[in-house]
């Protein structure tokens, strides 16, 4: 027989084994689930879909409970949430052991951004525009968060932000449906790893289902009122790649959206969640939200809560109780079936399984391992590099930045100078036996950077909030005797976060006065900004001679700084928002539509859209951030000028750098769908590609337009691709537009 024929043949074979090996496995799991569903009493299974907190940590209201071991022991509990560590876990997965059916507990806990090690707020580490950093830095979470005891992490969240009053913005990817999609994945997979019941894979909980981040007036909590082809085309989609890329489960959200309690929202979770995009795993609630329901105006009590939040798809109920104290009823009742139980403690089990909790409900409770990752010196290290990759240099006068090793005195003023916690921003997790002094301060970092060759000179120089201007004189003497001034200021960490909404995003207290204060020294002023959210803070940027948006960087903040001041890292971070002139430009976002009446600039305010008194520009727009390098865009090649839908383009760019630094470009692709049956945005993010380039060097880059990028939710909610022209704009920016052509979509 030929040699091909039989490769075939054997390939075959092979294919068939391991899908029947594959099959043979799914199908055990879906029968080891029923053969404990079996054996559940109603109350157990009721059990399955509830978790309390532990008896610390919380964000919101802890319902107070004498009784929780009992519980556990009844197999009344199915997770915890906020317990961690080795010992605590393993004690309380003692306590669930003695239950009848011994099904294990699951541990959730809000790894966001980092466990022991803490990486950059989630919106910092999106401007390093760096997905392999991305996912980089969840695999170390997870494999810290896993050797402690942890099951699940509730992230990441995936949900889109235009409002930078909103406290959360902090937790996500910032204002774009594609950057925040690719993030998304990128985050499940670091937290997932190579395969769920991995020791150091964690489960992925996608968040907040759906719509948070579009709460009105930025209040965190609020109604979402939005169009469907909205919530489609700019705030499903991170949801969607999350769940692609393979995320365990989803948690739901505390808003309204157009009137209906995501928690009890049908459409979500069951219509689209689990029906179009059939997602298998289980919806947890979020904290309190069935009972919040009742708040919300929508339901009466806790008995129609918790059958609005079963019906529409919610499986776990998050401290609430109202599954606990009324689902029984509710199916004695018949208002409820057993299958709808039945459905949501296999997705639950289901995952247990697929953890390997069943086999050994211990599996992830080692002490030695646990001493080990959470002090693993290479966690450390990726994250000073994920640190310093997320630092956005907004401005760089006189290019005084990267400074020099050989300063001779430097100047270090500020309240945040000294600071040590609060560089791990909001949703820290409080590790047993760790204290927070394990993170590098900004006080450190320069030591450690040129401690030896420079003198550093140190004044606090006033609060973060307040107006006391008394330490202002001691900063301006110090500032005097220096080369060059350092000023950091900004926010404290937890100015941004859950319920950390605010209605003036400027820099708070007398920190700006600080600054007008430190220039009239005529000394080069270089500030860090530090908070969780794009702030107004347009005296800074308008005088400052240098600006570094520094986020909250996590454990290695103080050395990453350092590494970006004096050049041993370019800078190469871009905005994943747009940062307003002032609150009253909010929502602000590139993407937005053209309108009837174009404003193309701020001299011509006459009847078209814009402002009698504000510019229609953001401050820094969406995809900006300086090098200490500059890079050329020439030669945009189309291999076509006319596609069909079924064909694609290659689009090639050359990028050179042309000065003295060795840098990273991240070179953004735009398209405009010049006529659509919806009116298209002024332009989309479609593509994006970070090269390192050396000092002197140029490199072609491709990008492959296909009929994917070029389609959009038509009026029935259709992703369709629709003949005419699209232009293309290749460039630096949202705004910094190097390079542009044009194409059609023939049909
Ligand atoms: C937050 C969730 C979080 C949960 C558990 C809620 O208040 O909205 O994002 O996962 O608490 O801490």
């Amino acid at each position: 027989m030929p040699r091909k024929f039989l490769q075939l043949v054997g390939s075959c074979l092979l294919f068939l084994i391991v899908s029947n090996s594959i099959f043979a496995q799914k199908k055990s799991l879906a029968q080891k689930v029923d053969s404990v569903l079996h054996l559940m009493t109603l109350d157990e299974k009721i059990g399955q879909l509830n978790q309390y907190n532990d008896d610390h940590v919380a964000t919101g209201p802890i319902t107070l409970d004498n009784d929780k071991i009992g519980q556990i022991k009844r197999g009344q509990v199915g997770s915890l949430l906020n317990c961690v560590g080795v010992a605590r876990t393993r004690s309380w997965q003692k306590v669930a052991m003695q239950s009848r059916l011994k099904i294990p507990l699951l541990f959730g806990q809000d790894v966001v951004h980092g466990y022991k090690t803490t990486f950059p707020i989630p919106l910092g580490e999106a401007a390093s525009w760096d997905l392999e950093a991305i996912q980089q830095s969840a695999r170390v979470a997870a494999t810290e968060a896993s050797a402690s005891g942890l099951h699940w992490t509730f992230a990441p969240m995936v949900d889109i932000s235009r409002d930078p009053r909103w406290g959360r913005v902090m937790e996500g990817a910032g204002e774009d449906p594609y950057l925040g999609s690719l993030i998304a994945a990128a985050r499940v997979k670091g937290f997932q790893g190579n395969h769920l019941g991995d020791l150091n894979a964690v489960m992925a909980c996608v968040k907040h289902f759906a719509a948070y981040g579009a709460a009105v007036g930025g209040r965190d909590y609020n109604s979402v009122d939005m169009s469907d082809r909205m919530l489609w085309e700019t705030y499903l989609p991170p949801f969607k790649a999350a769940l692609d890329a393979g995320a365990a489960t989803f948690m739901n959200s505390f808003n309204d959206l157009n009137g209906v309690p995501a928690t009890g929202n049908a459409y979500l979770q069951r219509t689209i969640l689990k029906g179009k995009w059939g997602f298998k795993g289980f919806v947890v609630s979020d904290w309190g939200s069935i009972g919040e329901m009742i708040n919300h105006g929508n339901v009466k009590d806790g008995y129609e809560a918790a059958l609005s939040a079963i019906t529409a798809g919610s499986d776990m109920d998050m401290e609430s109780r109202n599954y606990k104290n009324s689902l029984a009823k509710l199916v004695t009742d018949k208002k409820v079936s057993i299958a709808i139980i039945d459905d949501a403690v296999r997705r639950v089990l289901l995952k247990k399984f697929e953890l390997g909790l069943f086999d050994d409900p211990f599996k992830y409770c080692n002490e030695e391992r646990e001493k080990a990752a959470l002090n693993n010196p290479e966690h450390v290290r990726i994250a000073r590099t994920v640190a310093a990759k997320s630092i956005v240099l907004l401005k760089n006068e006189n290019n005084v930045l990267p400074l020099s090793k050989n300063t001779k005195t430097i100047a270090f003023i500020g309240p945040l100078v000294k600071a040590v916690k609060q560089n791990k921003g909001f949703w820290d997790v409080e590790v047993p036996g760790v204290d927070s002094e394990h993170i590098v301060s900004q006080w450190q970092g320069l030591q450690n950077k040129v401690g030896a060759t420079s003198t550093i000179l140190y004044a606090k120089g006033c609060e973060i909030e307040g107006d006391d201007k008394s330490g202002f004189a001691e900063a301006i003497e110090v500032a005097k005797q220096s080369d060059v001034v350092i000023l950091s200021i900004g926010e404290r960490r937890d100015m941004t976060g859950e319920a950390k909404s605010r209605a003036n995003i400027g820099i708070p207290g007398v920190q700006e006065d600080l600054l007008k204060e430190l220039l009239t020294t005529g000394k080069p002023v270089v500030v860090l900004i530090n908070t969780g959210r794009p702030l107004v803070f347009n005296y800074t940027a308008d005088h400052a001679t240098a600006i570094l948006y520094t986020w909250w960087l996590g454990s290695e903040a103080g050395n990453a700084i350092a590494d970006v001041l004096f050049g041993d890292v370019n800078p190469s971070a871009k905005l994943p928002m747009s940062f307003p002139v002032s609150v009253g430009q909010i929502p602000i976002y590139y993407s937005h539509f053209n309108t009837g009446r174009p404003a193309t600039d701020d001299k011509n305010r006459i009847y078209n859209s814009s402002y009698n008194d504000l510019s229609i520009f953001p401050k820094y727009e969406f995809g900006y951030g300086k090098s200490y390098t500059n890079f050329e865009y020439s030669k945009l090649l189309l291999s076509k000028k006319k596609i069909k839908q079924t064909e694609s383009i290659e689009v090639s760019v050359t990028i050179s750098n042309t000065g003295k630094y060795d840098g990273d470009e991240v070179v953004q692709l735009y398209l405009r769908d010049r006529v659509g049956s919806i009116v298209r945005p002024v332009e989309e993010l479609k593509d994006f590609k970070k090269i390192f380039l050396k000092s002197g060097e140029s490199k072609t880059i491709q990008f492959k337009i296909d009929k994917q990028k070029l389609s959009f939710y038509n009026q029935q909610l259709n992703w369709v691709a629709e003949p005419g022209d699209f232009d293309l704009m290749v460039g630096s920016s949202s705004r910094d537009i190097r390079l542009k052509d044009s194409f059609e979509l023939i049909q």
